[in-house]
């Protein structure tokens, strides 16, 4: 009995040494989509190795498949490498050798158990050992099959930002001129077309909080100042930054209320003092950069306490993929490339996490879509224009756009 308990040892520690691979270390970096493929196929293989004891008599030609097999899986744990080379740190890579070692271990005792268990579930009268021997097979393989579904059902690590994410283009704000407002032919017509639903959304919900009150506003990246604008013409005293000094230069031009502060900076580093305002605002924005801590950190600290933070950005699905990127390069002329990149989108509920880390709470997230099913939205396909007639509308889904506001 005990030497049966025995030949389960070394399957204990590689669990351990395998959770601690999961929990420790692939959380803290990203799992490029190959090897989290890999991953999974490094555990189909060895749950084929511990199905054969489970399954077959211990006869020559199985034990044949069964070393095949075993051998197979040993070598096929050791293709990571070329990526482990490049994104693990030494903790990890002990911890690889290790279980480079632990995994040619399990197999031989998983072999012996497969021998003491003897001629299979046909035996009529099996001895306590066996039947022992013949749950810890089970256990092995019920265990490994658990550990497959949640490989694949949990991408661990993944990040947005991962290394050779393709460079966005935030130069094209620069040569937009007054193409801002009246460009039908290129995808800023869509952000207008955005800002339409979105400002009239801000207003309301400030109306709602603040009534008549007059507040102090930050727009972040502010662009050719769609929000900016009518915020002050609603009586609020705005400030619009952006990285832009051309697209400022437009937001200036349509200042109605002349009113506005308009002024070049980075996002990244504010220069005003802690507490300034009583709102901010980043539309479409979060998705141009990857510092988003950063950027949220700065809006958190130059928000005053109780003040609101408000967003719109894309989440990071395929039906975005599909549509805010794709859809645009494919249908919309004058899209240059990487005007979006689909790393830098966001999930929700990390734009929630990193508000959470940043003092700011959010309280409303709503989804965000094209009307695909209008007039519009038709010639925009056939056509390549986006007309000033082209819609979106707030959706319950998130799985494209997605704005809320978050409270300090
Ligand atoms: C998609 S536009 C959004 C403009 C505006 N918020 C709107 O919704 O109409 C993105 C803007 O981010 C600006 N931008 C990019 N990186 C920036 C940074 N680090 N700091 C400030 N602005 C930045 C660009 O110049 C551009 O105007």
């Amino acid at each position: 009995m005990n030497s049966t308990l025995l030949w389960f040892l070394p399957f204990s520690l590689q669990g351990l040494a395998m959770a601690l691979d999961e929990f420790a270390f692939h959380r803290r970096r990203v799992i490029p989509r190959w090897e989290w493929l890999g991953h999974a196929l490094d555990t189909s293989a060895f749950l084929a190795c511990l199905a054969c004891p489970l399954l077959l008599t211990p006869t020559t030609p199985h034990l044949w498949l069964f070393g095949g097999l075993a051998a197979a899986s040993c070598l096929l744990i050791t293709k990571d490498e070329f990526i482990h080379q490049r994104l693990c740190k030494g903790g990890e890579h002990w911890l690889h050798a290790a279980l480079f070692l632990l995994h040619p271990l399990v197999l031989i005792s998983t072999g012996f158990l497969w021998f003491q268990v003897g001629p299979g579930p046909s035996h009529e009268f099996p001895m306590p050992s066996q039947l022992l021997g013949e749950w810890m097979l089970l256990l092995q393989v019920i265990l490994v099959a658990g550990f497959l579904v949640f490989q694949l059902a949990h991408r661990p690590g993944l990040k947005p930002l991962e290394e050779g994410l393709p460079e966005i283009n935030n130069t094209i704000y620069d040569g937009l001129g007054e193409r801002w407002y009246d460009a039908t032919d290129d995808p800023v017509a869509l952000l207008r077309a955005e800002a339409r639903l979105r400002t009239s959304w801000v207003m309301a919900t400030l109306w709602t909080e603040f009534g008549p009150r007059s507040l102090a506003i930050l727009d972040v990246a502010c662009g050719g100042g769609f929000l900016s604008n009518p915020l002050a013409a609603a009586g609020h005293v705005v400030t619009g930054i952006d990285l832009s000094a051309d697209s400022l230069a437009v937001a200036r031009n349509h200042d109605i209320t002349d009113s506005v502060t308009y002024l070049p900076m980075d996002a990244r580093k504010l220069s005003f003092a802690d507490g300034t305002f009583d709102v901010i605002c980043m539309m479409d924005f979060l998705e141009h950069l990857p510092e988003r801590e950063e950027v949220i950190r700065e809006a958190s600290r130059v928000l005053r306490p109780g003040g609101w933070f408000f967003f719109h950005t894309f989440n990071r699905t395929p039906l975005s993929w599909l549509l805010a990127i794709k859809g645009v390069e494919w249908f919309v002329k004058n899209t240059p490339r990487n005007m979006h990149v689909y790393g830098l989108f966001l999930k929700p509920s990390e734009l929630v996490a990193i508000c959470a880390r940043e003092g700011l709470e959010v309280e409303v997230l709503r989804g965000v879509r094209p009307r695909v099913f209008t007039w519009a939205f038709l010639r925009m396909v056939i056509t390549g224009r986006v007309s000033d007639r082209f819609r979106f509308a707030f959706t319950p889904s998130r799985q494209v756009g997605y704005c809320g506001w978050a409270r300090k």
